[in-house]
């Protein structure tokens, strides 16, 4: 694994510096979760100049195996810290003078953020303005903050929000992404600095922590373990498969005029109980593993985003078919067994330790 330790890596660090004239230098915060690690593939494949820094906490979300297939790439670093800490984010600045900030780092799940709302206020919104410092003290030449469409709170039947619809989060996770923007915002329109915001929908596809509905109800079925369904499962979510998801954030990125907002999205919209059957049927399995239990508080009856102005403005429309990113998705994780165990077991928050890397 190529690590950021000064004494053995040392000479890794300094080709890593060397070659900013060559090439651009992307700090990735949060890329070893979900959507970040598989952003950085994405971005590996796609630019082969680019220079990436994976900057990650490694909280239970956080997982370095997502990250095998690149660990070894030359052009890929990664460095532990936590975007919260001024201390560790001063010092990833400072060591690799990035070019530009694609920012995923997060608490991410909302059951979590309403049993303790406190983390998530550190993380994604201390450490939002953290990250947002130190860019405009670096001169970074773009920041983009991966939001969700979750702060526009639960939307009408009938209707999709567009970029300029009120936000109106309604729970701790949304409300702390929401106060996120408003930093960004607070970047641009007072220091000048070059930023945009990605508001996707609900996205699937690999290395998705199993807390999370699509990956739950995959691992639950492959055990034949109860899946639960909050409430009645009439509530929708629209699904973007991740790929689609990174293929978006590399326009924005590149293409997107400083201080806009973009919008993600497929028009996969299903209700959760629909979700639930279509996958146990890929699956065959019985949909009597199916158990409707408590609902959660506050929970968003619907989220329907409207992906227009990427489309038009950037050219960004998604490309794989829902059904087809299922598929792929439920043979990962049932190729990927080991995988799921090691989650679900924690197994894998040992491997950090386990490889002898040095703790920056
Ligand atoms: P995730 O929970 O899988 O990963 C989050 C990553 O951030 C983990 O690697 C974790 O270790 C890291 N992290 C957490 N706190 C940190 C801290 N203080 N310092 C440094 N690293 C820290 O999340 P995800 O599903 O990949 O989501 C990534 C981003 O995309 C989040 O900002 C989320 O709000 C946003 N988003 C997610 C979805 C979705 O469907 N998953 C949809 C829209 C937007
Ligand atoms: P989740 O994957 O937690 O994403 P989000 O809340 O960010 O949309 O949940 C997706 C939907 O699935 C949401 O309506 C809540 C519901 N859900 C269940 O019914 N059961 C579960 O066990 C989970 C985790 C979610």
């Amino acid at each position: 694994m190529i690590e950021y330790v000064d004494e053995d890596f040392g000479f890794f660090k300094e080709e890593f510096k060397t070659d900013k004239n060559l090439s651009k230098i992307l700090l990735v915060t949060g890329g070893a979760g979900f959507i970040g690690a598989n952003f950085i593939s994405y971005i590996l494949d796609n630019y082969p100049e680019y220079r990436v820094i994976n900057f990650d906490k490694l909280t239970y979300a956080g997982n370095l195996n997502n990250l095998s297939l690149i660990e070894n790439n030359p052009n890929y670093v990664f460095m532990k810290g936590d975007i919260a800490n001024k201390k560790d984010v001063k010092n990833v600045y400072e060591e690799f003078n990035p070019d530009f900030v694609v920012h995923f780092a997060a608490e991410s799940h909302v059951d979590r953020s309403i049993i303790n709302p406190d983390i998530f206020l550190e993380t994604n919104v201390i450490g939002t303005q953290n990250l947002l410092n130190f860019a405009r003290e670096h001169k970074i030449e773009k920041f983009v903050l991966i939001s969700t469409d979750e702060v526009y709170g639960s939307v009408e039947k009938g209707h999709s929000s567009i970029e300029t619809d009120r936000m109106e989060p309604n729970n701790p996770y949304s409300a702390s992404k929401a106060a996120a923007e408003f930093l960004i915002r607070v970047a641009h329109q007072t220091y000048g600095q070059r930023v945009n915001v990605v508001r996707s929908c609900n996205n699937y596809g690999r290395y998705q922590f199993p807390e999370k509905i699509i990956p739950k109800i995959i691992c639950n079925a492959m055990q034949d373990k109860p899946i639960p369904i909050y409430g009645d499962g009439k509530n929708s979510r629209s699904w973007l498969n991740v790929k689609d998801h990174c293929a978006a954030i590399d326009v924005v990125l590149h293409s997107g005029k400083s201080g806009e907002i973009y919008n993600v999205a497929a028009k996969n919209e299903i209700s959760n109980i629909d979700l639930a059957e279509k996958i146990l049927k890929k699956m065959g399995k019985p949909l009597d593993l199916i158990e409707f239990v408590f609902d959660r508080p506050g929970h968003d009856k619907r989220y329907s985003v409207n992906a227009n102005k990427i489309h038009n403005q950037l050219g960004w429309s998604p490309k794989i078919n829902f059904d087809d990113g299922l598929d792929e998705t439920i043979s990962w994780y049932l190729i990927h067994q080991d995988w799921v165990k090691d989650v679900i077991s924690g197994e894998y928050m040992n491997c950090y330790q386990k490889n002898g890397a040095g703790i920056k």
